[in-house]
Parts: structure tokens; sequence; C-alpha cells
């Protein structure tokens, strides 16, 4: 059910009024020390982010899409670094259960992932498997009433915190490519489950990315998500959801960089005048305004068709290339504008460029959004 519109908006009025009093003030300091503060995280928890898009019955606020992208928005308007700590609860390691879990599993799990008192992860991505996610190797090998777990996952974001991973293993070594692949809720604290050193990145400071290593670990066959064989489907099912999640996230990191470019431009003085006053910076902030109000309406036009029970697969890889694509314009041009301070740390803007920067890459890189598009285009759908 949607929120009437005054509980939306205020809504989103506590999340802007969050973002602005308690995440940007802090912004330079948590990608120097590489780390959200606990109190920070703690106030999510009692804003209920964790559970934007789970299900009331299961603790969640149950946020529509179209709900849940107004609030990705919000959140970027600070370091995405912040969005990234409920990210993964919100979108792709929690959807799989929402989405495919049985009573008994959802039950056990999704008052946990709402309230932030777990952390899921979503492990699809392995050392040889990137954009071609249905090459995936590690094994859920049948054993009885379980299954052994065998192989590594590379970049899982949150899994140095996660209590729960939502896995992609091959469950029929015999079958190749996507038909092999099988889903399953397993609990991070399994016997032979190890988690590696978060990776140094270009940017994000404060988000990790980790790989797991799995050595022979027994995850009962209670917490396969779905039928075996249908991983693939789930993961892809989970993705086309998170991708309208992280457009929503481009658009808000885009606005606010375009804030800071108009700020910026209506003070700093050059040839005896304020920059703002240029038309050559006039054009770059139209271009600007203009690409982020256009990424705007794609991602609630997905979103409420997502929400009416459209499939939106193409809507998503057309609102999630064109989306993270310009926000790398974006942030390109709020350097320009700045010249030599958008340059310097101080200012932030060269954090921001560096940190927009895995839009283009991660829940599908743009080359794959362009394969998923011109696919369905020409199948006719
Ligand atoms: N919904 C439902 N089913 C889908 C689907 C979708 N969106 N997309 C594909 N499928 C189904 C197909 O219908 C097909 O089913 P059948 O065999 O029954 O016909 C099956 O899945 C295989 O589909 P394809 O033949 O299209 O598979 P493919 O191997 O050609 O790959 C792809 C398709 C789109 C390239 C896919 O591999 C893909 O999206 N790759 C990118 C992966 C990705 O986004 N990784 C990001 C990881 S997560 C992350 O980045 C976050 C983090 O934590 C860092």
């Amino acid at each position: 059910m949607p929120l009437d519109l005054e509980t939306r908006e205020q809504l989103l009025d506590t999340v802007r009024r969050f973002v602005r009093e308690s995440c940007v003030p802090i912004e330079a300091k948590v990608a120097e020390e590489d780390r959200v503060p606990d109190s920070v995280i703690q106030q999510m928890r009692e804003l209920g982010l964790f559970g934007l898009s789970i299900p009331v019955e299961y603790g969640g606020l149950g946020l529509t899409m179209e709900e849940e992208v107004l609030v990705a928005m919000e959140l970027g308007h600070t370091s995405p670094a912040f969005r990234s700590v409920i990210g993964t609860n919100v979108g792709i390691g929690s959807q799989g259960v929402v989405m495919f879990g049985n009573e008994q599993q959802k039950a056990e799990w999704l008052p946990k992932l709402a309230s932030g008192e777990v952390v899921a992860s979503f492990a699809l991505t392995e050392p040889g498997a990137g954009s071609d996610a249905a090459s995936v190797r590690v094994t859920a090998i049948p054993d009885g009433d379980h299954y052994v777990v065998n192989g590594t996952k590379r970049f899982i974001t949150n899994a140095n915190r996660a209590g729960m991973f939502t896995l992609m293993a091959r469950s029929n070594p015999e079958r190749k490519g996507a038909g092999g692949i099988s889903a399953f809720i397993v609990p991070s604290n399994l016997p032979g489950i190890s988690v590696g050193k978060p990776e140094k990145k270009m940017g994000q400071q404060g988000a990790h990315i980790c790989d797991i290593n799995f050595d022979n670990v027994r995850v009962p066959a209670s917490l396969r998500l779905g039928k075996e064989g249908e991983g693939f489907k789930v993961a892809m099912q989970v993705l086309d959801r998170g991708r309208l999640h992280i457009s929503g996230v481009c658009v808000g990191v885009a606005e606010r960089l375009i804030e800071e470019s108009v700020n910026y431009a209506r003070e700093r003085e050059q040839f005896g005048q304020k920059i703002a006053e240029f038309q050559l910076i006039q054009g770059m902030l139209a271009d600007c305004k203009t690409e982020a109000y256009a990424a705007r309406c794609m991602v609630m036009d997905a979103a409420r068709k997502r929400d009416s029970g459209q499939s939106i697969t193409m809507e998503a890889a057309c609102t999630k290339y064109f989306a993270s694509e310009m926000v790398g314009r974006v942030a390109d041009k709020a350097v320009q504008i700045f010249g030599g301070a958008g340059y310097v740390a101080d200012y932030g803007i060269e954090r921001f460029y560096r940190d927009v920067r895995i839009f283009r890459l991660y829940e599908g890189t743009s080359q794959i959004q362009q394969i998923v598009i011109a696919r369905n285009l020409l199948r006719g759908d």
C-alpha cells in the first residue's frame, strides 16, 4: 500500500534532515577514516532505513518502488558510502528473500534485516564471473538434507559486516550456464566461511567490498531460495530492482553536485564578475540540470511501472545506463565549474567525482545494460 502523500512527505523530510544534519558534516571524516560511525548507523536503524523495502508484516516500512527511489534520491545528497551501509539490506541482499523466500525463511530473516540487526550481502560476483554472471563456479553440491558450498566470491559489498549472504552457486556442475545455478540464504557464521580484508578502492571510502571464501560449508537445504536451478533468475530479478534504486542514488548525487556548483558559481569571481554570469558556465549548469531532470523522470516512470506490476527489465537497464553515465558527466562538469578548487580535496568535489565512477560498473556495467536493452528490443518486448 502506498503511503498517503502527507506521510510520504514527512518520511522524505526526515531523511533529508538526517542527510543534512548527520551525514553531510562528516563526509570528509568518513572518507578519511574509511568508516561510517556506529552512531550514524544506529540512527539509520532508528529511522527504519534498513527496512525501507521490507514488507510491513516483517517489520519494514514496506515502501513502494516509487517511494523507495524517492528516499534513494534524498540519500544521494551525501557521500554514497552512507547509503551503502543500508543498501544491501534494502536491495540486493534482502530482495531474494522478499521475492522468492518461503514463509519460514521470510519470518526468520526479514525482521532482522528490516531492523538492521543483521546485515545482508548479495554474493554473485566471482573472480571469473563478473559481467558473465551465468558462469558462476562456486559450487553447492547436494548432500542429504544439506548443500556443501566451495569456492570464492569477489567484491561483495558489506561482506565484512554481513550476518547473511544471498548466495548464487552452481548446484548442478553438469549443467553449464544459468540453469545450473541455485540461490541460498547463507548465515555468515557457518563453519568454513571466511571473509577477506576490505579492498582499497578508488572512491566511496566507508563502503566496503570483500572476498568471501567457502570451504566445505554445509548449508541446510531448507535455506535454498526458490527451486533448484532458479538461482540465476533470482539474481536477475533482484538486480532489475536494484538497478532502479541505484539510479535514484545517481539522481540524488547529481542534484547535490548541481546545488554545489550553482552556489560556487554565484560566489566565485573572475574577470571582475561572478562566474555564474558567464554563459559558458551557465551552459554547463543547464546541461547538468537537464540531464539530472531526465534521469529523475526515467527513474520515477520505471518505478511506477514496477509498482503497477509490469516487467521493468528493459526500463531498469535504460534507467541505470542513463543515470549512471549522467552522474559521471555531471561530476565532471562540477569539477570544471569549480576549476582548480574542484581538484583539491578540501572542496569535496573530487571525492564525488571518484565516488560516482562505480555506478557505471556495479549492478551491471553500462555495456551490460546496453546488451539487456538491445536484447529486449530485438525480442520485441
Ligand atoms: N528476469 C528474469 N529472468 C531473467 C532475466 C531477468 N531480468 N534476465 C535473464 N533471465 C533468464 C532468461 O530468461 C534465461 O532463462 P531461460 O534459460 O529459462 O530462457 C536465463 O535467465 C538466462 O538468461 P540469458 O541467456 O539472458 O543469460 P546470459 O548469460 O546471456 O546473461 C546478462 C545475461 C544480462 C548479461 C547477465 O549475465 C547480467 O546481468 N550480467 C551482469 C551481472 C551483474 O549485474 N553483476 C553485478 C553483481 S552485484 C553488484 O555489483 C553489487 C555489489 O555488491 C558490488
